[in-house]
């Protein structure tokens, strides 16, 4: 299995899961559905019925419980059975596997692995995504290929210049700036520090840079699949490499990344900003610019997808840059493989 199941992963966007409404989900490949109990709480369970196996998602909410669309069983939100239409007892064992689940961030997050376990400190720090003197833009792309393809791709800089020609690839120049590359915990940071450049054209939303600007791209990869990238610029020489990004703006680019199948993924994103935060129309652009630029990423992996499963085992050469996703990889790996020891121990 390529998956780390005791882990937090993000299910869906909290403005997606609709009180009264039931939300289907594939989550590392098990299906679950999500709805919101009378207290506005999201609960997530299998999306099956004990009783014939009809999805529970066919089904509907009631106050506290999700009743099925076929002989009308209903569950509370810890997957217990607690009503049979037309008989006054319920039979021992009807119940069907509830996860944990927590609201944080604008989003839901689901821990597919052992119940006990779940411990809301170890949800991906992302606090920029619902903090005052914050606004965020993003949405959800439905990936057809292996999530570790989306986290190589975000791990390495100088794709930009390829793959987004046609959107966010600045100065070609960039792409010769070197790129520091660090493990920190169970975390990686891929660093670039990019001093007197022209700022991008999507910096001009946010205010005119007319002279040269420093600019930054801070990327953290922190497991098992979040990836954030602290970017923004400054104008040059106003002490933004020590700290001071007063003469600058600043943008938070997440990307926050569910299995859904071994080859199919759940892509959530976002920009968030700390400038213009009531302007509509810088939200539509990002949102919209946003959504062009990381469909170039997904039509190209979704082709390396296919292409990985004609090659078979033919041999791959690395370089330099592979050296943030190589160290993903093995950090990631180390853990499933440790998880599934303790499991097969156990
Ligand atoms: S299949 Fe769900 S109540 Fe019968
Ligand atoms: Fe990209």
């Amino acid at each position: 299995m390529t998956f780390l199941r005791n882990a937090w992963y993000a299910a869906c966007w909290a403005t997606d899961l609709l009180p009264g409404e039931t939300l289907a989900k594939t989550i590392l490949c098990d299906p679950v559905v999500l709805w919101r109990d009378s207290a506005g709480d999201p609960v997530a369970l299998e999306d099956r019925c004990c009783h014939r196996h009809l999805p529970l998602s066919l089904g509907r909410v009631t106050e506290d419980t999700i009743q099925c669309g076929y002989h009308g069983l209903e569950f509370g939100a810890d997957g217990d059975c607690v009503k049979v239409p037309g008989q006054g007892k319920v039979p021992p064992g009807a119940q069907v596997r509830s996860y944990p689940v927590i609201e944080k961030y604008s989003m839901v997050w689901i821990w597919p692995g052992e119940a006990s376990r779940a411990d809301e400190g170890a949800i991906p720090e992302l606090p920029w995504l619902d903090s005052p003197g914050w606004v965020s833009t993003g949405g959800h792309i439905h990936m057809k290929a292996d999530y570790r393809l989306l986290i190589d791709n975000l791990l390495d800089l100088t794709h930009v210049t390829y793959i987004h020609k046609n959107t966010i690839a600045g100065d070609p120049q960039e792409a010769l700036v070197p790129v520091s590359t660090a493990r920190d915990g169970d975390a990686i940071r891929v660093e670039r520090w990019m001093l007197g450049f022209t700022a991008p054209p999507m910096y001009d939303l946010a205010r005119k840079f007319d002279g040269k600007v420093d600019r930054w791209q801070l990327i953290k990869w922190q497991a098992p699949s979040t990836v954030t990238l602290d970017i923004g610029c400054a104008d040059a020489d106003t002490g933004a490499p020590s700290g001071d990004r007063s003469q600058g703006i600043s943008m938070w680019s997440n990307h926050i990344i569910t299995p859904e199948t071994e080859t199919t993924t759940h892509y959530h994103w976002a920009f968030a900003r700390n400038y213009k935060l009531d302007d509509v129309e810088v939200s539509e652009v990002l949102a919209k610019g946003g959504l062009q630029t990381f469909m170039e990423d997904v039509v190209v992996l979704e082709r390396q997808q296919e292409a990985l499963g004609t090659v078979g085992d033919r041999p791959v050469v690395d370089i330099n840059i592979d050296n943030a996703p190589m160290q993903f990889r093995r950090i990631l790996g180390d853990r499933i493989a440790a998880e599934n020891n303790s499991v097969a121990a156990g």
